[in-house]
């Protein structure tokens, strides 16, 4: 009981610390503008809407989470990064926190284009697991945290409607084998660890065909 207090409070503490900072001081936009249009659009487009599925769409997402990991994709003081990405770790050793906090703010604001679940037969799969979770399998419902149809708390938990189906099975799978370890008290490890290949294609699908 105590263990569990002292856990809420850590992870309200965690989240509230990014909240005040993003909050603190003015972004840039035009300075974070210019960024994304001369680097960012290379690979996310100038207003986050990727324009390849190997590349996570940016636009509407909440602005606390994407300062998060941006901040650990920075590789700082000869440490290893929090989240590792070599191709991330390129485009945010230059920035400083100050930009960050101006492109978080820059891609949260742009609008997502729609998209659409492409595979019909794991359609079903997916919206149940989503929903419901899996009871034998120990699986909690997605919705859960990420919001019935999937906009995410923006301070606490990451938007994954209408992301690209490649980038969110890339990152289950990423959360599975321990590759991506950046998720607040192993959430998503210990949920990705207990799902099957099936059921995380079905997931990346369902979830790129949710709307806000
Ligand atoms: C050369 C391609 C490339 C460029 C240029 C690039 N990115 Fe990325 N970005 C990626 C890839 C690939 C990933 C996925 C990394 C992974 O799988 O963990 C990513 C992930 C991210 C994420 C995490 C998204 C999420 O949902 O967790 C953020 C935030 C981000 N990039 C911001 C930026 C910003 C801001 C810029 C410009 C300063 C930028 N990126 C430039 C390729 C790029
Ligand atoms: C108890 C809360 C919780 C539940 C339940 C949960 N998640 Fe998450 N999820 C998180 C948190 C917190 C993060 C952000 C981790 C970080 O800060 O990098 C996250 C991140 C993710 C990401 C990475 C998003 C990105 O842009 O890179 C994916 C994909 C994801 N979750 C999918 C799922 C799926 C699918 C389910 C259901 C099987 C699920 N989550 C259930 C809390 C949860």
């Amino acid at each position: 009981m105590i263990r569990n207090t002292a856990i809420a409070i850590m992870s309200t503490f965690c989240c509230t610390v990014f909240a005040a900072d993003i909050a603190k001081g003015k972004p840039d936009l035009e300075k974070a503008k210019k960024i994304a249009e001369t680097v960012c659009i290379a690979c996310h487009g100038a207003d986050g809407n990727s324009p390849t599925s190997a590349n996570p769409i940016l636009a509407g997402q909440g602005a606390d989470y994407l300062f998060k990991q941006l901040t650990e994709f920075k590789a700082l003081d000869g440490k290893p990064a929090i989240r590792n990405n070599p191709i991330m770790a390129g485009m945010t050793a230059a920035l400083s926190p100050e930009d960050m906090k101006s492109l978080a703010v820059y891609f949260s604001q742009q609008k997502i284009k729609p998209s659409a679940a492409t595979n019909e037969k794991l359609v079903e799969t997916g919206k149940h697991l989503w929903r419901k979770g899996d009871f034998d399998r120990g699986i909690p419902a997605c919705s859960g945290c990420h919001g019935p149809a999937g906009a995410g708390i923006p301070s606490q938990y990451p938007r994954l409607a209408g992301q690209y189906a490649e980038y969110t099975e890339l990152q289950l799978k990423n959360f599975r084998s321990e590759e991506r370890s950046n998720d607040p008290e192993r959430t998503m490890r210990t949920i990705a660890d207990k799902l099957s290949d099936k059921q995380i294609k079905a997931l990346a699908d369902y979830v790129a065909g949710l709307r806000q």
